[in-house]
């Protein structure tokens, strides 16, 4: 039976620990729906070079995120779970796919642009900045300055990643819609070009309504790594707390009905992830008639999240603790996860004129 399940596929990158962005976005739905699909979830450490190329962190990385994706419940006997660059099979079709992806339509791709700017010390893109100005600094950057060519194909290996495995449904946060649809880009352009129906074209996959962007509690912005403003699932209490409490709020509401500050509409962002319908509905009255006090709601909203992190939490240091235990996950995830990359690359192979004398 399970052959007939559709192909679901998603990965994290292992840049750090695992934050209320990554849950809400992805992890939370990947544990979900370990039943229903047939489900594959990875470690992207290839993804993770792009942008944190330090070796010991690296290593320690992909272990905690494997750990955290177990003490979240994602469970080895439902789901394959796999790290990336133990497939090498993904990494030949990388070279092989990237030979009908254009460098344009990488170089236009949103956190291309964003990453690119961070690589170069350029800070945020000026609303008038033109195409060519942009360009103009990738390609003049000096080369202790450079961005990477991993960046600008980073688009082409997570299409991999899905299409190696000939997925249909991919879970991810709002802020994945655009890569999710360059890889459809390529499926098209590569069946069309060769005749042939090899790949699927995937979607995104939110069971319960439109993917998600988790803000940052620092005022504006989604959160992220790379923003510095992460709560993250094994925040210790205390320190969780501090963090949620130091939220950005404003002066509060001075008539009623007021329209919300971007902070404080974050806040209740965060509130509608985390807390009971009633909950929410009771401090978005109590802002409509300016009785609120983001005191009590930022204390409210500590908790809540406390409730969904302190089990997550708790589990982490004993899996953490069982390296042979996590060895043998990740091995068997390996072994499924190549047998499908294997039979799809040399597909792909043959199709493309790679042939065996
Ligand atoms: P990464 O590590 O940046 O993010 C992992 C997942 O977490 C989601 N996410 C968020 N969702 C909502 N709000 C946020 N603030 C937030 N921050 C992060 C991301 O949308 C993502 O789902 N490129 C992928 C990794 C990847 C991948 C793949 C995913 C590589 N290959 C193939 C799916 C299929 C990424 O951005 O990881």
């Amino acid at each position: 039976m399970s052959e007939k399940k559709e192909i679901v596929l998603s990965g994290i990158r292992s840049t750090g620990n695992l934050h209320l962005g990554n849950y809400f976005g992805a992890l939370r739905k990947f544990v979900a729906i370990q039943d229903n699909y047939d489900c594959n979830f990875f470690v992207a450490d290839l993804h993770a070079l792009t942008t944190s190329p330090d070796p010991e962190a690296l290593h320690a990385n992909v272990k905690n995120i494997i750990a955290e994706y177990l003490a979240a419940g994602l469970d080895p006997e439902k789901s394959t779970i796999f790290i990336q660059s133990d497939v090498p099979e993904i990494s030949e079709m990388y070279l092989l796919l990237n030979m009908h992806v254009g460098i344009g339509e990488l170089m236009r791709t949103a956190s291309f642009k964003d990453k690119a700017r961070k690589a170069l010390g350029l800070g945020s893109a000026a609303d008038n900045e033109s195409e060519e100005a942009f360009e103009k600094e990738i390609i003049g950057a000096e080369t202790n300055k450079r961005v990477n060519a991993g960046l600008l194909t980073y688009p082409t290996l997570m299409a991999v990643d899905i299409l190696i495995q000939k997925a249909t449904k991919v879970p991810v946060g709002k802020d994945q819609l655009q890569h999710l649809e360059l890889t459809r880009r390529f499926a098209r352009r590569f069946n069309n070009f060769y005749g042939v129906d090899l790949f699927p074209e995937p979607t995104d996959f939110d069971f319960g309504g439109a993917p998600v962007k988790v803000p940052g509690l620092d005022g504006s912005g989604k959160m992220g790594k790379s923003e510095g403003n992460c709560i993250y699932l094994i925040d210790e209490p205390k320190a969780l707390r501090k963090k949620v409490m130091r939220a950005v709020t404003d002066e509060g509401p001075q008539a009623p009905d007021s329209p919300m500050s971007e902070p404080v509409a974050n806040l209740f962002s965060l509130l509608e992830l985390t807390s009971a319908p009633e909950v929410v509905e009771s401090f978005r009255k109590s802002y409509a008639d300016c009785s609120i006090r983001y005191g009590d709601l930022k204390k409210q909203l500590a908790e809540d999240i406390l409730a969904i992190t302190t089990p997550i939490r708790e589990r982490v240091a004993d899996i953490l603790a069982d390296d042979a235990y996590i060895a043998n996950v990740v091995r068997r995830g390996a072994e499924k996860a190549r047998e499908r990359a294997a039979a799809t690359l040399s597909e792909m192979r043959h199709i493309m004129g790679i042939r065996k004398f």
